[in-house]
């Protein structure tokens, strides 16, 4: 039987080029390296120049895709771009970057799922393929949370940085197995009764400002755990895949400490976890495409193999997805 799935066809990302170690992080609020480091795994950020917003790193990440698929503004015509850090309150960023590629048909349009905005992002625009309306997409994570960090807020300034990672994904028709290429599945949650513990204290409606992150770490860390292990065991149970099944596991890029505990409960080979929180921090929406990117890039990520994605953040909401690349 034939079914349509949604192919990864290009892949690109942008990092703004100014580091900040926890060494300067160190001369600014009362922390040290060895504190990051030892309960983040976090040694460096990216932090974007005033010039470049969100759309701007998007548009360089998406650019980037559209070039590894070797396509052009006319052939794309969706963009879901995953952002909690919009230039502005409307319209939506990913009209500016569909303006900046030079795309002028189709959809464009934001999604906020906080950190886990990708994965969000990547079932949302899998399902539009899936459903025919739409042929190519550009599934986009871009943040600059360094716009929203109160950079006197030890607790919460030292964990985030700022990037944009992109799919282009193509519809084709598979056989229907697992074997084929494309997205195999995804799953979605969210439960809004845990808003305090991860949120932006202002916003257009509320406090007509833009606000700044405010987290409970501990009690988002004891959810993240439990959560991601569970919504990944779902995609296993949904698709009779296990674990050893996995070439890749590209896991939210929020906290070593997390991304080690997940994978140990579920028993994943830690040689087969990406890991880039080291250099990138927290990116939020960005952290799993720049993560995918990378490992792309750098050759681990082949036609064929079976990657595997998870994400959660505020809300809270939480996902995975599995694609057979
Ligand atoms: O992407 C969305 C999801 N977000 C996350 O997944 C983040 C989840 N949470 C975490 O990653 C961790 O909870 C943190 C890294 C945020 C914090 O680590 P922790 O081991 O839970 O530390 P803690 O909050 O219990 O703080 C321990 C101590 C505290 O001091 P006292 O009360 O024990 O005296 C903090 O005040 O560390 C102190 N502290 C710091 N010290 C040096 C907090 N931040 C810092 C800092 N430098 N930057």
């Amino acid at each position: 039987m034939s079914v349509r799935r949604s192919v990864v066809v290009g892949c690109g990302h942008y990092l703004p080029p100014r580091i900040v170690t926890n060494a300067d992080l160190a001369e600014k609020v009362d922390t040290s390296d060895d504190w990051i480091v030892e309960r983040t795994g976090i040694r460096e950020r990216r932090i974007a120049g005033p010039d470049e917003t969100t759309s701007v790193l998007a548009t360089r990440a998406a650019r980037a895709a559209m070039d590894d698929a070797g396509l052009g503004p006319d052939d794309i015509d969706l963009i879901v771009l995953a952002t909690a850090t919009p230039d502005y309150t409307f319209p939506s960023t990913a009209t500016q970057v569909q303006a900046a590629l030079g795309i002028t048909q189709g959809a464009a349009f934001d999604l906020q799922a906080v950190c886990s905005g990708f994965v969000f992002a990547l079932a949302t625009a899998d399902n539009f393929l899936k459903a025919g309306s739409h042929r190519r997409a550009l599934v986009i994570g871009a943040e600059t949370f360094s716009r929203i960090l109160d950079w006197e807020d030890r607790t919460t300034c030292v964990l985030f940085g700022d990037g944009a990672g992109a799919l282009v994904l193509e519809a084709q028709e598979g056989d229907g197995t697992l074997a084929d290429r494309g997205v195999l599945s995804s799953h979605l949650r969210s439960d809004g009764r845990h808003f305090d513990k991860l949120h932006v204290d202002g916003g257009p409606s509320k406090t007509m400002t833009t606000g700044h992150l405010r987290m409970e770490g501990k009690e988002v860390f004891r959810h993240a755990v439990t959560n991601l292990a569970e919504i990944v065991e779902e995609a296993f149970r949904a698709t009779g895949l296990k674990a050893d099944d996995i070439a890749w596991f590209v896991p939210h890029q929020a906290n070593r400490r997390i991304i080690d505990a997940t994978a140990r409960k579920l028993d994943v080979d830690p040689a087969k976890v990406v890991v880039t929180v080291d250099r990138h921090g927290n990116t939020s929406a960005a952290s799993i495409p720049l993560a995918v990117a990378e490992a792309y890039g750098d050759g681990r990520i082949k036609k064929g193999d079976l990657v595997l994605l998870e994400a959660m953040g505020g809300g809270f909401t939480w996902g995975s997805a599995l694609i057979r690349w």
